[in-house]
């Protein structure tokens, strides 16, 4: 990929609008009885049960998901006590519910769309307390690791990220992949899309469990594509790795890894025509290290709106629950009651939600939060902009807009009966301008962490929330004139359960 192009990424975007997009199918069908399975498995290597502690840390979830962990500070060196709670905290299986069609369906510690769960996990460590050094797998079914690669090599992982100075030194690095197949399956060649939103809201998790657990951090996308598809041994048509999380911080030198040898084959997954998400993958893929430290150089600018000034949330009134109980508690609601929730919840929602995160792309915000007020208590009904910078709220647009509010969630119930909409958008031209084709995977996954905060908060606030899909362009044109400049890249509602 050169640098600056974008031509890839717009053609995939406008391709993957709701409801005309050229890329995909109106005729598609998907039967819920052909889900595939979502776990990947690897038939003949050995596997390491991880142990696991769920007690509860005395951070709240409110704060948790707030802190934004810098490198100097929290410079543990993680253990496989810690290892194993972010993994289960973020990917682990929560709960198992009972369909009569469908029989049990595991659900995880993060939304995903369709619960599909095309997400998977490595992890590439030195030697931790309880854990040899290694490349692994993370099995969320059976919690535990698969070992792939015996040995330490960070140094390859490094070398791809053009040593970002944060794989110099963390013991431990997540690397996210995306299984392709298992979303197209529903989604079609929307599923990029989904790629980030579904990872996203497993990083909000671990960036926070991250928090709690007082590791330093840094969320890398810039990276040679194939050299760390290659050290996890992906079937690069049907797979690939999305994003790394350096977790900790140790002062050794990264020694010289072992040769690539061959490694364990996973079982096949599902073959079907991907062509359009491998276009998009392979035109904002990097290729060499020199495109990655100067891919790594671009940065945004944000010109923030005058507003009014957001009432401040009452925090000490705010339950203090812990993460790992929101995270089980955490489910997607399924009907939201019309009742209000309040400005403070909402305020807390959103200011905590929208700071910044340590990572290799944010020097500047890239999302802004546009939002539908349907019901909160201390807030007229209407159109807003949320400006992060001055933490206040400007109303675009006095009015009832549930119906709007509905429709943009793709004329579904949920949208229309919630308290709050909220839309992430970004200017994709000054995005892609700056980052090339590879920025659109910036772009979705801004949003989508910011998303998955949201989650977190509003369960830590005993409230419900949802992702959602949406009218690409006519969210553009309601938020119009303000967001004329502006795509969406990702959708929440908001509000209270109805009881059932
Ligand atoms: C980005 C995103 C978009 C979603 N879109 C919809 C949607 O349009 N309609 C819906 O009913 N659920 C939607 N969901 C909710 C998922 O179906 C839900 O996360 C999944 O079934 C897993 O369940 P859980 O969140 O309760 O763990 C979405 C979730 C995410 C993360």
């Amino acid at each position: 990929m050169k640098n600056y192009e974008t031509e890839a990424a717009w053609q995939y975007h406008d391709g993957t609008k709701h409801p005309n997009g050229i890329l995909l199918s109106r005729s598609h069908m998907y039967h819920p009885a052909n889900r595939p399975t979502p776990y990947k498995t690897y038939k003949d290597a050995a596997q390491i049960k991880l142990p696991l502690d769920k007690r509860s840390s005395v951070i709240s979830a409110l704060d948790a998901i707030a802190i934004n962990t810098k490198s100097e500070c929290g410079n543990i060196v993680p253990d496989i006590n810690v290892l194993s709670r972010t993994l289960f905290f973020s990917g682990g299986i929560t709960k198992t519910l009972k369909f009569p069609s469908l029989g049990e369906i595991e659900f995880r510690a993060a939304s995903c769309t369709g619960a599909l769960y095309h997400i998977e996990i490595y992890i590439v460590c030195a030697n931790i307390s309880g854990l040899e050094a290694g490349v692994y797998h993370f099995n969320p079914q059976n919690l535990s690791l698969t070992i792939l690669r015996k040995g330490d090599y960070r140094k390859i992982l490094a070398n791809a990220t053009a040593n970002e100075p944060f794989t110099s030194y963390a013991p431990i690095m997540l690397v996210f992949t995306d299984m392709f197949s298992r979303n197209a399956v529903k989604y079609q060649a929307r599923e990029y899309r989904h790629a980030f939103w579904d990872c996203g809201t497993i990083l909000s998790n671990a960036l926070a469990m991250s928090n709690i657990q007082k590791m330093s951090y840094k969320l890398i996308l810039g990276f040679v594509d194939s050299e760390i598809n290659s050290l996890l041994g992906l079937d690069v048509k049907k797979e690939a790795a999305l994003a790394i999380l350096s977790l900790g911080n140790s002062s050794q030198e990264l020694p010289i890894p072992p040769p690539l040898s061959d490694i364990a084959k996973a079982e096949p997954e599902q073959d079907m025509n991907l062509f359009a998400i491998n276009e998009i993958h392979a035109s904002s893929s990097l290729t060499n290290h020199q495109e990655v430290s100067s891919w790594r150089k671009q940065n945004t600018e944000h010109v923030y709106q005058k507003s009014v000034k957001l009432i401040e949330s009452m925090e000490s009134a705010f339950p203090k629950d812990s993460l790992e109980t929101v995270i089980l508690r955490r489910g997607s609601t399924r009907k939201f009651s019309h009742s209000s929730i309040s400005l403070e919840q909402l305020s807390t929602i959103l200011k905590r939600s929208t700071g910044r995160i340590a990572s290799d792309f944010e020097e500047e915000s890239i999302n802004d939060i546009y939002f539908i007020v349907n019901a909160v208590d201390g807030l007229e009904q209407g159109s807003y902009f949320y400006n992060k910078e001055h933490g206040s709220f400007e109303i675009l647009q006095k009015g009832n807009f549930r119906d709007a509010s509905g429709h943009l969630g793709l004329d579904q119930n949920l949208p229309h009966d919630a308290s709050v909409t909220i839309f992430f958008m970004t200017n994709l031209q000054k995005i892609l301008g700056c980052f090339g084709n590879r920025g659109y995977r910036v772009a979705q996954l801004d949003a989508s962490i910011m998303g998955g905060r949201m989650y977190l908060a509003s369960y830590a606030l005993h409230i419900g929330a949802t992702g959602l899909t949406f009218y690409d362009d006519e969210v553009t044109e309601f938020f119009s004139p303000h967001a004329s400049n502006k795509n969406t890249m990702f959708m929440i509602a908001i509000g209270k359960k109805a009881k059932s």
